[in-house]
């Protein structure tokens, strides 16, 4: 059976954490969408990865893992990455493989990305790695496979300086390469997760054009990203924060008032340590935004959505959330596509009851309180999904399971 995890905001959301914990019963896990801009964190035993372009599932011992088609690869960021994982002891060596259709970045694309932002009228606020400009370069049929790396008229091409960046990844990039399409349709039948990176509102598409990522962070790029057709994908995990963050410029409606909500506003940023892991840039927060998760579960057809980070709101006396837009004085619960629409929306906010305990510690589902329970009720009302999985912590263990993972 084969599984989608995407994040279903604005990236950040988790999608590392819960890959780790669904690998537990994968055989493989394949990344699709991103590169070194994504940042995901995995917490075991209370010790802390971080990891950029090498799938969640590496973490467990003999899942065989893949950077698929609709990644940008930086062999540069890949190896130091891999180097980290050595020397923390995981032996990764002969399970790691990459799509010999995913894309290279050059150095010099990490540069232009930055010169490029930076003399944006209105800047997007890139991670800087090069993203960008990989896939700008893929669309202008100009890009370089890792299948082109043998290809000698092509490679004659290449600018020296390019040529001499890649000689020393060259043998190891070759060896892990691998005809991803055959090897997809060979283990179609077996437990196959997929892994989103950046979130449903970055995605070039679907999120807030032109402030998004470039690559197909929706659920759509678990196909085209890994060479799997659409139908042999079983079941659409989206993840979401009990809350919203945003790194980077663009529209964020629940985004808290600096003025009338900073206090509120460092409360989240400290409780939910709202960093980047890329960057180090604070996230920007806010109110969870029920308008954007509901636009985000029907573009991708989410089955499931995953809660996390209901932790950090323990110790408030109320909770608020977006249930509609208010845009010149009409209430909007489409979310637009058009940016100044997005910039003027002010959120029409619910109140709910905290539950002021801790629930970090707790095991399961049902000893959530019953306020807790009623926030997770009204967003399954809302969005007409249900919420399968429940995260109250950074920790494997801090996850409730409310439904069969592996079955339709
Ligand atoms: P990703 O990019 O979606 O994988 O998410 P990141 O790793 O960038 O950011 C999520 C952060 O929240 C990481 O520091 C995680 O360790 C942490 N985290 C994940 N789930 C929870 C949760 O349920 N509660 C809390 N407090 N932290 C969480
Ligand atoms: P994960 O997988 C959060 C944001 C950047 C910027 C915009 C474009 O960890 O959730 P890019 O460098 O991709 O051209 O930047 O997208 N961005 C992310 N924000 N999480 C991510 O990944 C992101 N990847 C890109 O901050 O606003
Ligand atoms: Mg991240």
């Amino acid at each position: 059976m084969n599984v989608v995890v995407m994040g279903a905001q604005w990236g950040d959301e988790g999608k590392g954490k819960i890959v780790d914990y669904l690998a537990q019963d994968a055989k493989y896990v394949c990344r699709f969408a991103g590169g070194a801009n994504a940042g995901h964190t995995i917490v075991v035993d209370g010790k802390k990865y971080a990891l950029h372009q090498v799938p969640s599932g590496i973490l467990y011992p003999g899942k065989t893992v893949f950077l698929g088609s609709g990644m940008v690869i930086d062999p540069e960021a890949l190896f130091a990455e891999l180097k980290m994982l050595s020397d923390n002891g995981i032996d990764w060596e002969g399970r790691v493989f990459i799509s010999d259709r995913a894309h290279i970045v050059l150095p010099g694309y990490r540069e232009m990305d930055k010169k490029r932002d930076a003399a944006r009228k209105r800047p997007i606020g890139t991670t800087g790695r090069g993203i960008g400009t990989t896939y700008s370069q893929k669309s202008e049929r100009d890009g370089i496979r890792l299948a082109d790396l043998d290809w000698e008229e092509k490679m004659n091409d290449v600018d020296q300086a390019d040529k001499d960046f890649l000689a020393p990844y060259m043998e190891r990039l070759l060896s892990m390469r691998i005809d991803i399409a055959a090897k997809m349709w060979e283990i179609r039948n077996e437990n196959i997760l997929f892994e989103g990176a950046q979130g449903a509102m970055l995605d070039i598409d679907s999120g807030t054009y032109p402030y998004v990522s470039s690559g197909a962070s929706g659920s759509y790029g678990a196909s085209s990203g890994s060479g799997i057709g659409p139908r042999n994908l079983d079941k659409i995990y989206g993840v979401f924060k009990a809350y919203e963050t945003r790194v980077g410029n663009g529209p964020m409606p629940t985004e808290f008032n600096a003025d009338s909500e900073g206090e509120l506003c460092d409360y989240v940023r400290k409780t939910g340590n709202e960093f980047g892991v890329t960057t180090g840039r604070a996230r920007r927060c806010g109110y969870l935004d029920l308008v954007a998760l509901r636009y985000a579960c029907h573009v991708n057809s989410i089955d499931s959505l995953v809660l996390t980070h209901l932790d950090v709101y323990d110790d408030m006396e109320e909770i608020e959330a977006c249930v509609a837009y208010d845009i010149d004085g009409e209430l909007v619960t489409d979310f637009p596509t058009s940016i100044p629409a997005l910039n003027k929306a002010k959120p029409v906010l619910q109140k709910f009851a905290g539950w002021k305990q801790s629930i970090k510690n707790l095991s399961k589902y049902s000893q959530l309180p019953k306020n807790a329970k009623a926030y997770v009720d009204f967003i399954e009302d809302y969005t007409g999904t249900k919420v399968g999985i429940v995260s109250v912590g950074p920790d494997r263990n801090q996850t409730f399971n409310r439904e069969k993972i592996w079955k339709k």
